[in-house]
């Protein structure tokens, strides 16, 4: 197990900057997920990890010593891709013991580690198999066991399940999440989705445009997100936001905007005005036109048995979902309808797209109750 550490880590491809000035602590044991949009950079901060490309600038530590210049094969990681090649001739034995053939290891005692991997990641009936032979999810299971077999101080593992279905996808993540809790090994793992994220991550750092937007536990992001953009990243369906002005009347600043929506600006704490305003659809009530805080026309209802949800026409380029528990009457659909919501789970915005803070009791308590 290790600690992985990147100092002032920048990368370029030519002119094209990918990598900026990124500085991150990764505790020993953790289980850090770095996610963002296809594109920002997750997969080329993690191979600079693992040293299979070297950063442009900065320095890479791991367990506290420094090893930017240190090759892949020295660093003791081990990575797990989204393609899993495996040996198409090869058993799913000797996929697994590969690693160790070639360090030399006697056939007794890589037969003992295969089977011990095989047994954790329940693949030991299909040892004699092809890969060929194997579903997605028994593949996919045996590149992390050729991983796991080499017993690294930190394992990588690079959108492994986004080639899978979602029931499987579902019980490989839980996998994983248990080879953690067993293992107890340092974890770095890339996605571009963002529940895969929530539910893996001791902390979570949002990459966007090769740079680190916020680092947190899943309950800080989603309670307190320092920016619009890790606001709206996330959490599903995405958080609702609208454009607002700040007003002053009769000494008291309001918060205004399309719909009749008029906030006191109390909510404000730092003294730039606010420029646009937030809520997540699992804040929002359906009450009757004249009983919410913001009108709106019903445009659209998606029932997905369980839950449902309701596609809100704010402004003429404003729509905003709502999740309701329980299907409303059809016959409110194209009609004006009221929403109601807490002010304490509005998130306010400057123009940049900052997040003002907000001294609401219950966001500080939910955001102290933090520790996981
Ligand atoms: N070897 C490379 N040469 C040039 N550009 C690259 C190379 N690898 C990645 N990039 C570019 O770097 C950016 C980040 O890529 P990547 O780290 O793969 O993103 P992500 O994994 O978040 O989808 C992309 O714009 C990609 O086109
Ligand atoms: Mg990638």
């Amino acid at each position: 197990m290790a600690s992985v550490s990147l100092e002032s880590v920048s990368k370029s491809f030519g002119t094209h900057t990918v990598i900026q000035d990124v500085n991150l602590q990764i505790n020993d044991g953790e289980f850090v997920v770095f996610v963002g949009p296809s594109g920002c950079g997750k997969s080329t901060l993690l191979r600079i990890v693992a040293g299979l490309i070297s950063a442009s600038k900065g320095i890479v530590s791991i367990g506290g010593d420094d090893v930017t210049d240190v090759p892949a094969s020295q660093r003791g990681v081990a990575f797990v891709f989204q393609s899993y090649a495996l040996y198409p001739h090869m058993s799913v034995a000797r996929n697994i013991g590969f690693a160790l053939e070639t360090l030399g290891l006697k056939r007794d005692a890589i037969a003992q580690k295969v089977s011990a991997v095989a047994r954790m990641l329940k693949v030991d009936h299909l040892l004699e198999r092809r890969p060929r032979e194997l579903s997605g999810g028994q593949r996919q299971r045996v590149a992390i066991g050729r991983a796991l077999v080499r017993q690294p101080e930190i394992f990588l593992f690079d959108e492994p399940l986004s080639n899978l279905d979602s029931d499987l996808r579902m019980e490989m993540r839980m996998e994983i999440a248990k080879l953690h809790d067993d293992l107890k090994t340092t974890m770095i793992y890339v996605t571009h989705d963002q529940s895969e994220a929530m539910t893996l991550a001791d902390r979570i750092v949002v990459l966007n445009h090769g740079r680190i937007e916020q680092v947190g536990t899943p309950k800080q992001l989603y309670h307190a997100p320092d920016n619009r953009f890790v606001a709206g990243f996330i959490g599903s369906p995405r958080m609702n936001f609208v454009p607002v002005t700040m007003r002053q009347a009769a000494g008291a600043g309001r918060i205004e905007g399309p719909g009749g929506l008029s906030l006191s600006a109390s909510m404000q704490t730092s003294s730039e005005p606010v420029a646009e305003i937030g809520i997540r659809p699992e804040a929002l009530r359906l009450v009757a036109a004249d009983k919410g805080r913001i009108t709106c026309t019903l445009e659209r209802i998606e029932d997905l048995g369980h839950e449902h949800f309701g596609y809100c026409r704010i402004a003429d380029d404003v729509i905003w979902v709502i999740r309701l528990a329980t299907a409303p009457e059809h016959d409110l659909i194209g009609t004006r309808v009221g929403l109601d919501f807490s002010e304490a789970a509005v998130f306010v915005f400057d123009a940049n797209g900052k997040r003002l803070t907000v001294n609401h009791p219950s966001v500080v308590k939910a955001i102290e109750g933090t520790g996981r």
